[in-house]
Order: C-alpha cells, then sequence, then structure tokens
C-alpha cells in the first residue's frame, strides 16, 4: 500500500486482546459508549463483539452504526461469547440471567455494570461457580476519560479481574474496591458526570450573566473545571491546598468563595451523592 492509498485506507492496527469474544448483552446508553471505546480504541476488532438490545428494529439500526453484529439472540450470544457484560437496568438483570442461564459455566466471566446489583446474587441465580465481576463505569468513558471501579465476585480469579480491568482501561481509568463500596460509587462516580454538567452550566450561566458571550463563557467553564481535575490528579495535592493558591488575600476570589459557602454548595454536593447512594442501594430490589 502506498501513502496515498494509506491515507485514504488507513491500515487498522491489530486488536490489544486478539482472540477474547465479548458480548454486551443491553447495548443501551452505557453499553453502546463502552462498545464504540471497545472498538475505537483497538481493544477488540467488530468480530470479537457481539452486542445485544431489546427490540429488533434498534438491533438493526445499532448493527448499521457500529459495523457489528447487534441482535436481540441473549442467549446465543452468551453462549458463544467469553466474557459477557450485563448492561440492562437493574431491575431486568434477574430476567435476563434465567434467560442465559444454559449458557453460563464457570468457563465464562459475567461483568455486570448494572448499578446496584451484588454479585452474589447473579452467581445464586447462575446456579454454578460463576466468575462474576462488578463494574460501575461512567459515561466520559465516551472519549476514554471514564472512571470505573471494579470488585470481584466470590469465584473470580485474579486473572479474570486483571482481564476486567484491561477491558475498562480502554475507556479511562479503573480502581478495585470492595464490594461494599460499590454503592457509594455508583452516587460519586456513576452519577458524578450529571453533578458536574450542572456546575460547568451554571458557570456559564454566570459567565453570560456577567457579559460573556455563551461560547466563550461555555469553553471558559468547562475547561477551567478540566484543568482544576487535572492539578488535582497530577500534582496530587489536596483539593483545599490547590484552592489556596486561587485565593489571594482580600482578593475576589475568597469574596465569591463566601458567597458559595452562604449557598451551600459544598453540603449540597454532599447530600446529592448521599441521596443518589442511599437511591443506588434501592434499584436492584425494584419490581420491574
Ligand atoms: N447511563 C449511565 O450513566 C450509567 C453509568 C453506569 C452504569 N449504568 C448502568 O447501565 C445499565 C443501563 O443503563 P443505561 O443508562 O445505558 O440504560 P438504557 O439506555 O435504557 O439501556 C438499557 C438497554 O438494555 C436493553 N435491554 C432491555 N431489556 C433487554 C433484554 N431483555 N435483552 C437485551 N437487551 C435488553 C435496552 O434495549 P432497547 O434499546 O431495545 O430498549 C437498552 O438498549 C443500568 O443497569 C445502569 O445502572 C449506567
Amino acid at each position: 500500500m502506498n501513502e496515498l492509498e494509506e491515507a485514504v485506507n488507513p491500515v487498522k492496527p491489530p486488536p490489544l486482546m486478539p482472540g477474547l469474544k465479548v458480548a454486551v448483552l443491553g447495548a443501551g446508553k452505557m453499553g453502546g459508549i463502552l462498545l464504540q471505546g471497545f472498538l475505537k480504541n483497538h481493544l477488540l476488532s467488530a468480530d470479537q463483539v457481539v452486542a445485544t438490545v431489546q427490540h429488533a428494529d434498534r438491533a438493526m439500526a445499532l448493527s448499521a452504526q457500529f459495523g457489528m453484529t447487534v441482535t436481540t439472540g441473549n442467549l446465543e450470544a452468551a453462549g458463544w461469547a467469553d466474557v459477557v457484560l450485563l448492561g440492562v437496568k437493574p431491575v431486568q438483570v434477574p430476567a435476563l440471567i434465567a434467560e442465559i442461564q444454559p449458557a453460563l459455566t464457570p468457563a465464562k466471566v459475567v461483568l455486570s455494570f448494572a448499578a446496584s446489583v451484588t454479585t452474589a446474587s447473579i452467581e445464586q441465580a447462575a446456579g454454578c461457580d460463576l466468575a462474576v465481576i462488578r463494574a460501575m463505569p461512567n459515561t466520559p468513558a465516551m472519549i476514554s476519560a471514564g472512571v470505573t471501579a471494579l470488585c470481584a465476585g466470590r469465584f473470580a480469579s485474579a486473572q479474570q479481574m486483571a482481564v476486567a480491568q484491561r477491558i475498562f482501561s480502554t475507556v479511562g481509568r479503573t480502581v478495585v474496591v470492595d464490594e461494599k463500596h460499590m454503592d457509594a460509587v455508583t452516587g460519586l462516580s456513576g452519577s458524578g458526570p450529571a453533578f458536574l454538567y450542572i456546575v460547568i452550566e451554571a458557570l456559564a450561566e454566570a459567565g453570560v450573566n456577567v457579559g460573556l458571550p455563551r461560547d466563550v463563557a461555555t469553553l471558559l467553564a468547562a475547561q477551567t473545571t478540566l484543568g482544576s481535575a487535572r492539578m488535582v490528579l497530577e500534582t496530587g495535592y489536596h483539593p483545599a491546598l490547590l484552592k489556596d493558591q486561587v485565593t489571594t488575600p482580600a482578593g475576589c476570589t475568597v469574596d465569591g468563595i463566601l458567597e458559595l459557602e452562604e449557598g451551600g454548595l459544598r453540603v449540597t454536593l454532599i447530600k446529592a451523592v448521599k441521596r443518589a447512594t442511599a437511591r443506588a442501594k434501592e434499584l436492584a430490589g425494584e419490581k420491574k
């Protein structure tokens, strides 16, 4: 292939996990984001992935959009795959496990990213010593800037956890936690993007209020949020210390901080994460 042909038809790099067969059962918002991340980042090639959804018309549309097999056949997909990702709503998990149960053997790994659903409940429904790993990703996975917390069920080996971490590290950072923390993770980093979009939206609105054009205000608000987050991650300094660097005595920032404290931003964010965590504990137990 010459340079011109290569520019028109770039050679796809080989998949980073060749030979691994992955099924995503429930390729909705989160499942679709993960699937696209796996393909875009060359973790897997399109023939190594199968996805399912509930509605046949959506399966056809997604198949064309993603350039891969998308069906409504959960049992067949689970039987084919080595790693089975569960991406349906928490209340839909028990019915899905019952449907794919004949395909579940100790040779497979089930990787559930449904909020609230415990590894023990999946193991019990599977009826065999099934390797179950629970994950909580978030939507910035779309741009490989997500964070996923993972925990192992009773029968998942360290090697299977390493595979799960490798899969999710394609779309951002990973962290391994004890399962007792998974609902808290859901309330913080699972729901967190929505909380922070509101903060960014409010900062942009404030910029407009003090006279900035909306596009400039949104850029300033979003890049400031990104830069501040990177400062916390990359310097390792406590956020309070970084805040103090911005806060000149008798300057303008400290006046702004006074307004934030009076308005209860800090307490409101703490309460938001606490409420989302409490709600995450309820989801799996709800009736369909
Ligand atoms: N959204 C997030 O930010 C986020 C973050 C972390 C974890 N999660 C978890 O991800 C899961 C899905 O959430 P979501 O926001 O992506 O919801 P969603 O967009 O509604 O996705 C659910 C998907 O499941 C499919 N589905 C339903 N029943 C099915 C069945 N029996 N067999 C196969 N597919 C079936 C639906 O198919 P149709 O499209 O045909 O209806 C839909 O595509 C939840 O458990 C949630 O806790 C979500």
